[in-house]
């Protein structure tokens, strides 16, 4: 049977800091540079979510795509959408909200919902034009 890989795109803006609280301000200044700043920067966030799976014969789709994209905005984008990722997100309260702490987050919160047959492949995060992280889930 034919395996697809199918990828829904969302979108959110946040606001976060990268810091340490372990390290002193200079180690952290050395280390993040702008993004330590202490008032916060924000980011227009692009979240790819791509899953696998099989084509049911009967729709011939793998999953319904309203059913993803409510998965991925009820777990992770209304949960982070206009929000500070350090002070606001419990889910994220235990690391530095960098953008792969954000996708290893994202992928544990998704994954659990998908319906049976579906299985998430990777989970993709786009902080700027520039930067992205692609997870895997190992
Ligand atoms: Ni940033």
């Amino acid at each position: 049977m034919a395996i697809l890989h199918l990828t829904r795109k969302e979108h959110f803006n946040a606001a976060h800091r990268l810091w340490n609280p372990n390290w002193s301000e200079e180690k952290n200044y050395a280390t993040f540079g702008i993004c330590a700043n202490p008032h916060f920067h924000g980011h227009n966030f692009d979240l790819y979510v791509t899953v696998k799976g099989t084509p049911n014969p009967e729709t011939g789709c793998v999953i319904d795509l309203k059913i993803l994209k409510v998965i991925i905005r009820k777990t992770v984008i209304d949960e982070l959408d206009h929000k500070n990722l350090n002070l606001d997100v419990p889910w994220l309260s235990h690391c530095i909200p960098s953008i792969e702490n954000i996708a290893i987050a994202a992928w544990d919160r998704i994954a659990v919902e998908l319906p049976e047959g579906v299985q998430l492949h990777k989970i993709t995060l786009w902080e700027t034009i520039n930067n992205f992280v692609e997870y895997y889930g190992e």
